[in-house]
């Protein structure tokens, strides 16, 4: 008789958004007259720029055509977009990462997950909390992370390490030694980030403890501070204990045209054991590459045209991050991150949960957002905003906070 992966049947109830989406669904269908505004999921909004539109145009006729026409794309992903990826992505900040080092894909959330493909189960994780949900459950699903306590919502054997106002949200170096470590700067859900130097003592860490750190920039186009780096690369040492994970859905608004990318270096060894080779050889048997015409379009981010208008884009973004910031400091309100990041991370008043809140905001202002509890236990008592809406609904949003 065949078995399932039990591991699954130990991952907690509902998924965050799903909970959110039906308490919105039930409110608006007893409230249909409401006008909900939604700052909660982090998704984008802007249309594609229009120099990606143009080239995906053209991918699309390319492959019309019996001459131009492409079938299955290399494994690693196409050298015009991997080239242009190293010379733009890290050449351009100092960082030595050749072609044969990165390895096209359809998104971060996939990559995020699948990583944990080449490690042993019996791995040991660590995770900032509150975290990207993705880290913390795809390793559940491989059973590296124990048995799941409800109360505390914590698993047990994963190291957390507590990113809140008090250090910052700069995580501390864990009283247990990792064998995996995932950091995300900036950050998703904080929308802070961390300043280069800390980043490298967690490189030197990494390096000291052989710990390897999966280091997920899904935003580092939002980054705008001077002394806050947009690879790990550019940390001295990383090449050896660092793979990085990047996405164009938020610096290109790729959320549904799906690409993204992985950087496993050739110097990162396990006993001598190549991470990069582990890691084409997953990718070349369970993955059989990101389409042409989506590639064409990755590339076309990177020209003049195209860096200037995704530079826009961000910019529209990161003005309603600063709108939200500024208005709900002016009500009252403690905030962080939206300065290199479009997530806002407020701290609910009058020491409100995060659901209360989330009520709150629902019921009495109409506005939906993200309970920070939904990222892990020390999101508790926070609350995130996204700056991914359009200019006239963030307005309109923290009007009805202010005025409140
Ligand atoms: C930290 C982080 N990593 C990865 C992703 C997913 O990126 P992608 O759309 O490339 O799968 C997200 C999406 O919200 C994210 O917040």
């Amino acid at each position: 008789m065949f078995k399932i992966n039990e591991n699954y049947l130990k991952l907690p109830g509902s998924y965050l958004f799903s909970t959110i989406a039906k308490k919105v669904n039930a409110y608006s269908e007893a409230n249909p007259d409401a006008d909900i505004i939604r700052l909660g999921i982090g998704d984008v909004t802007l249309p594609l720029a229009d120099a990606v539109i143009k080239r995906m145009h053209e991918a699309v006729d390319e492959m019309a055509d019996k001459s131009t026409f492409k079938g299955y794309a290399p494994d690693l992903g196409y050298l015009f977009l991997r080239e242009t990826i190293v010379e733009n992505d890290f050449k351009a900040r100092g960082c030595d990462i050749s072609v044969d080092e990165i390895f096209i894909s359809d998104g971060a959330k996939s990559d995020s997950g699948n990583i944990g493909d080449i490690f042993d189960v019996d791995n040991k994780i660590a995770v900032t909390d509150p975290v990207y949900p993705v880290y913390v459950d795809t390793n559940a699903m491989a059973g590296r992370t124990g048995v799941y306590n409800p109360d505390t919502e914590m698993w047990s054997n994963v190291i957390y390490m507590p990113c809140v106002k008090e250090n910052n949200f700069i995580p501390e170096f864990p009283k247990e030694t990792p064998d995996i470590i995932y950091l995300c700067f900036p950050n998703n859900p904080t929308g802070t980030t961390i300043p280069k130097d800390n980043l490298q003592e967690w490189v030197d860490y990494a390096l000291k403890n052989k710990a390897v750190i999966i280091y997920d920039a899904a935003y580092e186009a939002y980054i705008s501070s001077e002394n806050v780096v947009h690879s790990i690369y550019e940390c001295e040492g990383a090449k050896e204990c660092a793979i990085e994970i990047r996405s164009f859905s938020k610096n290109a608004g790729f959320t549904g045209t799906r690409l993204g990318y992985t950087v496993v270096p050739k110097d990162l060894k396990c006993n001598g054991t190549s991470l990069n080779s582990l890691w084409a050889r997953r990718h070349g048997t369970k993955f059989n590459g990101a389409p042409y015409i989506i590639q064409a379009a990755g590339a076309a981010v990177y020209s003049e045209e195209g860096k200037k208008q995704t530079r826009e884009q961000i910019a529209y973004y990161m003005n309603n991050a600063s709108i939200i910031r500024e208005g709900l400091k002016n009500a009252g309100y403690e905030v962080f991150g939206g300065v290199d990041a479009p997530y806002i991370w407020l701290k609910t008043p009058d020491k409100m949960t995060s659901w209360d809140f989330f009520d709150y905001l629902l019921e009495e202002l109409n506005i939906v957002g993200t309970p920070g509890s939904g990222f892990g236990p020390s999101g508790e008592g926070y609350f995130r905003l996204t700056a991914f809406g359009s200019l006239e609904n963030t307005k309109r949003a923290v009007d009805r906070i202010v005025n409140k």
